[in-house]
């Protein structure tokens, strides 16, 4: 066995002193060194030997396959090079390729930058199924089947193959608003919370509206929550978001699920108030919608209301993103255009 081995040694040396180019050395790897080859097939055999012959072969074998590899990579390093075919430029002081790196998207940076102002303030960040039960999503949020308040927001149901019928029971949550409940049922009172989402409405899409586009709820839990605390926490992200001359405008609304609930405007960010096309000449963005939390939505959350107050408020985060960068069409955000996109 050994001298079967070192015969094949001095032959593949041989042959590697002879070449004259790299197709010669190619020949050479396929004839000893690929699986069926003979230097290969050669290993492959010690295992049928007896352990003494083995570990006697054995090491002389590796020994010999390690000095032929290392010899026959230099002589193919060389030849490649003489050939102009090694990947390696002439001119290492050339610059490297540049690598093209992805980004955040608009939306996200600005869901970070609210979350760390709301994880400062003693905030959990909460998530909620963006597939959402009926129940959660409006039943629980007092508006019951066939309430009028459910034509406030066109709503995608789920076709559910088992029934073969729609389901009424599974929708695209409409809203953040249904984590509100799930936070309830989970963590109890207190609770300060706060659950960023993607929401889906059936909408003609138009600059201002999308069928698919972000909110994010927020909601505070505890003895004696009062109107000034919503209004400060408000304030203060408008603050935060929109620079310290923003003021905050607060006018009723109607929401179900909040009592009084109402709409939270701040200081156009384009024309600081004067009036202008983005405002259309209000001087005053509507961006929040905003409340006391109903009795009857705290009570579904497993809540005494006479025992807990709370706020609760969803803003547009899509919205609050165009108004940030001044974006003039929503439907930017979900068109995948990289010339969008890199401007961020
Ligand atoms: C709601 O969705 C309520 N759940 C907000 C709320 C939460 C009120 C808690 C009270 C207490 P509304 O339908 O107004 O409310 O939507 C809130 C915000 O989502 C809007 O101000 C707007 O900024 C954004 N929004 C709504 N529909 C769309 C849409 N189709 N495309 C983009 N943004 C939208």
């Amino acid at each position: 066995m050994k001298e079967k081995l070192q015969e094949m040694r001095q032959e593949v040396l041989k042959k590697l002193q002879e070449v004259k180019n790299v197709e010669a050395i190619k020949e050479i790897e396929l004839k000893y060194f690929s699986r069926k080859g003979e230097l290969s097939t050669f290993l492959r055999g010690l295992k049928d030997l007896s352990l003494d012959l083995k570990k006697e072969v054995g090491g002389l074998a590796n020994q010999v396959k390690k000095e032929l590899e290392d010899k026959l990579l230099e002589i193919k390093t060389e030849f490649l090079h003489k050939e102009g075919q090694a990947n390696i430029p002439d001119d290492l002081t050339l610059p490297g390729k540049i690598l093209t790196r992805g980004g955040l998207h608009p939306i996200t940076i600005i869901q970070q930058e609210i979350e760390d102002l709301f994880i400062s303030l003693g905030f959990m960040v909460l998530d909620g199924p963006e597939l959402e039960s009926d129940y959660f999503n409006f039943t629980a949020l007092n508006i019951p089947p066939l309430h009028p308040a459910r034509d406030m927001q066109d709503t995608f149901y789920v076709f559910n193959p088992q029934k073969k019928i729609q389901d009424l029971d599974l929708v695209m949550r409409t809203h953040t608003s249904p984590a509100q409940i799930r936070a309830m049922k989970k963590y109890g009172a207190p609770l300060k919370a706060i659950i960023p989402g993607r929401c889906f409405r059936n909408e003609a899409t138009d600059a201002r509206h999308e069928h698919t586009f972000y909110q994010f709820e927020g909601l505070m839990i505890g003895n004696n929550i009062n109107f000034s605390n919503l209004k400060s926490i408000l304030e203060l992200v408008g603050k935060k978001l929109f620079g310290e001359n923003t003021n905050l405008r607060m006018r009723p609304k109607f929401y179900p699920f909040v009592e009084p609930g109402n709409n939270g405007e701040y200081t156009c960010f384009l024309c600081s108030g004067k009036g202008c096309r983005v405002c259309k000449q209000s001087g005053w963005l509507e961006i929040v919608g905003a409340g006391l939390i109903h009795p009857s939505v705290l009570l579904a959350g497993g809540l005494d209301p006479s025992k807990y107050s709370g706020l609760a408020f969803g803003f547009g985060l899509t919205r609050l993103a165009m108004l940030k960068y001044g974006i003039n069409d929503v439907r930017f955000f979900n068109s995948g255009d990289l010339k969008f996109l890199e401007q961020f």
